[in-house]
């Protein structure tokens, strides 16, 4: 075994029963994400990899005539240890996701969680390697707190310049842009493989959009590397009650938001999630 022995590698820590308010401590631009910090006296400490559902606790749809948005499901960023703090990790692309990016300290998010399972810390010594795009960095960075010291290595992905300051959320990532503007010039995948060749004794923990899942998938399948892959799917309720998540795996369909977020690649015959992505 390389490095010590993980606290509570993933099993699912356990929700309190109903909806519960925490006011949000502040609001931090990266680039073309949010960090939304609240404090969550009475919640659980999450597992890496576990997410909530979220909801705004004023101006959240409705109005005169309309009805309330259902709650969004969001990967919880970080939960720093001896705190009751939780961070999430927001990028505006819909009313909901806007209307939580500009939630200010003082106001209140109503959540439920955490949800779902998370990651499962390597076995026989293989080095973890976290591979990131996008908002899909948000469960990584937990994850790697939760791994530290043990030595892992990071890879993340970004479209441009823009979405690139979300790197800063995780520490000794080795980059790549689709433009080119920082870091490698092209997919991460590319340093994945890279990163493969180099090190084949590791375990993958990836998070990012469907087509590069999908790709992390089928390169751990051809090389007999374990990938654990955290998806995403339509999530109406986040406890197993609406079956708006189901996801087709070799053991039939699963809920994602009880069996998952995070499954095991092997379990997939493709990450490319019907409904999922933007
Ligand atoms: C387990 C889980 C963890 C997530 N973690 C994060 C996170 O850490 N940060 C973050 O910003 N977002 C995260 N998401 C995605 C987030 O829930 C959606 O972006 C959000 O629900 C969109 O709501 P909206 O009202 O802003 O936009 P909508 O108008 O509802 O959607 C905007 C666009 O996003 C797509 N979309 C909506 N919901 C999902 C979904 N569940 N999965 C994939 N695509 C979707 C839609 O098809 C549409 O193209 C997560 C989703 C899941 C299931
Ligand atoms: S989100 Fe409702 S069952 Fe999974």
């Amino acid at each position: 075994m390389n490095g010590p022995a993980v606290a509570a590698p993933s099993d699912r820590v356990q929700a309190p029963f109903g909806r519960r308010a925490a006011r949000v401590t502040a609001n931090e631009r990266h680039g073309a994400y949010v960090v939304l910090r609240c404090r969550d006296e009475p919640g659980p400490r999450p597992a890496a990899g576990q997410f909530y559902m979220l909801a705004a606790a004023r101006g959240w749809g409705g109005g005169e005539d309309g009805r309330p948005f259902l709650p969004r499901a969001f990967s919880v960023l970080r939960a720093p240890a001896a705190s009751d703090e939780l961070h999430f990790l927001i990028e505006a692309v819909g009313p909901g996701t806007g209307r939580l990016a500009e939630l200010q300290a003082g106001e209140e998010l109503l959540l439920v969680g955490p949800l779902g399972r998370g990651f499962v810390a390597p076995r026989g010594g293989r080095r973890p390697l976290l591979v990131g795009g996008g908002i899909g960095i948000a469960p990584l960075a937990i994850w790697q707190d939760q791994l530290a010291p043990r030595p892992l290595r990071v890879l993340l992905g970004f479209r441009d310049a823009e979405h690139a300051p979300g790197a800063a959320l995780l520490s000794a990532a080795r980059l790549a842009t689709d433009d080119g503007s920082v870091g490698h010039h092209g997919l991460v995948t590319e340093l994945l493989c890279a990163e493969l060749d180099a090190e084949p004794w590791a375990q993958v923990y990836a998070c990012g959009p469907p087509a590069m899942l999908e790709a992390i998938r089928a390169i751990s399948a051809e090389r007999a590397v374990p990938a654990q892959l955290a998806l995403e799917s339509g999530m109406a309720c986040g406890f197993g009650a609406c079956f708006g998540c189901v996801v087709p795996t070799s053991d039939g369909y699963v809920r994602l938001c009880l069996e998952g977020p995070v499954l095991e690649a092997d379990r997939l015959e493709s990450a490319i999630v019907a409904g999922a992505g933007h």
